[in-house]
């Protein structure tokens, strides 16, 4: 069975936590799309030019331990504005998209870029401030900034000419700003039940 679940939206919405939650379920293969352009941010940071950093992109510079960070967040967006290193890791996400079992993958540009033929599409979304006390509970720091780099990174992706971050027509919409994880989860697994067929 083929069966893609696409899920995109900005920086810690949520996406991360149901699209896992989601593959568990269901038992979908997983992928966070964000980490692609993470490593390859970090390549780049290493001195590797961008594009030959995307091309040259191996599983093993997805275990990188530092690509969590507010620092590797910023990279990975600016890297992502570069249409060769957009183009270098389309085929990729795709392939991981088609593989046989079902598939969820998280991202900006899923539902409208890569797989815009998905299954089922989400759009996740919560309120900056909202975002950002999130990040600051997960990974420690100074909230102010944290929402300051938020809202800087939104508008970087929002404002790309390639592959921009948007919700697709057809996504279903979740905020997340108000509803807790166990509820946005379950939300999302009533739209992938009825897809299924029951
Ligand atoms: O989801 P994340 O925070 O790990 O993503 C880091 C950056 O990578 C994000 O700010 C923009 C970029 N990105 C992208 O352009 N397209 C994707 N499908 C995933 C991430």
């Amino acid at each position: 069975m083929i069966f893609t679940v696409a899920i995109d939206g900005p920086a810690a919405a949520g996406k991360g936590t149901i699209s896992r939650r989601l593959a568990d379920q269901f038992g979908f293969a997983y992928l966070d799309t964000g980490l692609l352009y993470r490593a390859v941010g970090a390549k780049v940071a290493d001195g590797v030019e961008p594009a030959k950093a995307a091309e040259t992109l191996r599983a093993a510079d997805l275990t990188r331990d530092d690509l969590r960070s507010h620092i590797a967040g910023q990279a990975a967006s600016k890297v992502a504005v570069i249409p060769e290193v957009r183009r270098a890791l389309v085929q990729f996400q795709r392939d991981f998209a088609r593989q046989s079992g079902g598939a969820v993958l998280d991202g900006r540009d899923i539902g409208t870029v890569i797989c815009p033929d998905a299954d089922l599409k989400f759009f996740i979304t919560a309120r900056p401030e909202v975002r950002a006390h999130r990040r600051y509970l997960e990974l420690g720091g100074d909230e102010a900034q944290i929402l300051n780099e938020i809202i800087e990174r939104d508008s970087r992706d929002m404002s790309r000419a390639d592959a921009p971050l948007r919700a697709a027509d057809d996504a279903v919409v979740i905020d997340t700003s108000d509803l807790g994880i166990e509820a946005a989860v379950a939300e999302a697994a009533v739209h992938v039940t009825a897809r299924l067929g029951g």
